[in-house]
């Protein structure tokens, strides 16, 4: 049996659906990224890539050693190409400009270099997240600084989105907006080969992600839902669930897209200025393109986060995305 490797696969799309050449490229580059930081998140200790920096990211995080490496090797790999008009990232407090000795393209980049920080040095999977939008007209000029504006595009308008995991095996899932493709990266190989060809998200489920520790902190749609999920067969929902929490997102959207499930970040009353944890641009909004391809769903508990128009590059936004009814039902308790 011939095997589909990811090349093969974004040559035969480009082929039969016009996906663009340049596009193709830079999905590939991406990729090419990802089995780099897979490659330095496997060496652990033996790497030195453990450990915290003595430095804070533009929201105020430690960053770890190996967020600023992914980071690193990501602009790296995708900057003198000449598919890119600029990228944006977690890490990074404004619009990262190509430099002026490299060609530019129509394509904007926007990353989570690295997911799940908090899981690096305990050996936990943890991914890279990527979103990819066309450049509006009006953005580009060879000449002038690319501003944030550009990037501040509803996720509707993606045309790529994808995350890495690296975890037990190292993956690479992919939307170009035609259903979810899932590779695996074959390491003797040094290719990510096509191992998941139809991913779906079953409608209904019995398990839920959330973290529990922060239930006196939520708003009353969430505790009522949480405790409906948790009350089980002797609840209102009839069944019993199960509950996972990995911490790190794209293990958790991971597992949701293998199995089903919904996964729950809402906004609470920590921070009640902000309204969620995670980052529109570069968690929610790629991994609710791929839910949504996958025939999940994904909303801020009020509107589907693909429809929101962002106001800054690091906005943040609450999250229930996963199966349908369970995300519908959430949603539909923040309405009543
Ligand atoms: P990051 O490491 O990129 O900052 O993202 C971590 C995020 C996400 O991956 C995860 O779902 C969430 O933070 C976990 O938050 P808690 O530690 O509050 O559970
Ligand atoms: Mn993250
Ligand atoms: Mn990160």
């Amino acid at each position: 049996m011939s095997r589909v490797t990811l090349s093969r696969y974004l040559i035969e799309q480009t082929r039969s659906n016009n996906t663009p050449a340049d596009l193709r490229f830079l999905i590939e580059v991406v990729a090419r990224a990802c089995k780099e930081i897979s490659h330095a998140v496997s060496k652990g200790a033996l790497g030195g890539v453990l450990g915290s920096m003595d430095t804070e990211n533009v929201q105020g995080e430690v960053q770890k050693k190996l967020d600023v490496l992914s980071n690193e090797i990501l602009l790296e790999a995708n900057e003198w190409g000449g598919h890119l008009a600029g990228m944006a990232s977690e890490e990074m407090d404004n619009a990262y400009q190509i430099p002026g000795k490299y060609p530019k393209g129509a394509y904007l980049l926007v990353f989570d270099p690295l997911d799940g920080s908090s899981n690096i040095d305990v050996n936990v999977s943890v991914g890279t997240i990527f979103s990819v939008l066309r450049c509006p007209n009006e953005c580009f000029s060879q000449n002038d600084a690319l501003g944030e504006e550009a990037f501040l595009q509803p996720g509707t308008r993606q045309v790529a989105a994808g995350y890495a995991i690296y975890g037990p095996q190292t993956m690479l899932m992919l939307t170009l907006g035609d259903g979810v493709k899932g590779f695996t990266l074959d390491r003797e190989l040094g290719s990510f080969v096509l191992t998941h060809d139809s991913i779906r998200v079953p409608e209904s489920t019995a398990e839920f992600a959330i973290n529990m520790s922060n239930e006196r902190h939520w708003e009353a749609p969430v505790k009522r839902y949480v405790g409906e999920l948790l009350a089980g067969k002797e609840g209102p929902l009839g069944k019993n669930y199960n509950m996972r929490w990995i911490a790190s997102m794209v293990a958790d959207v991971h597992r949701i897209l293998t199995r089903g499930g919904i996964f729950m970040y809402p906004r609470d009353g920590r921070e009640p200025e902000k309204p969620g944890k995670l980052r529109l641009m570069y968690e929610a909004n790629p991994m609710s393109f791929i839910i949504e391809q996958a025939g999940g769903a994904a909303t801020n508990g009020h509107q589907r986060i693909l429809d929101i128009q962002p106001e800054s590059l690091h906005q943040r936004v609450a999250v229930f995305l996963g199966s349908k009814e369970e995300v519908e039902r959430a949603t539909r308790y923040h309405q009543e």
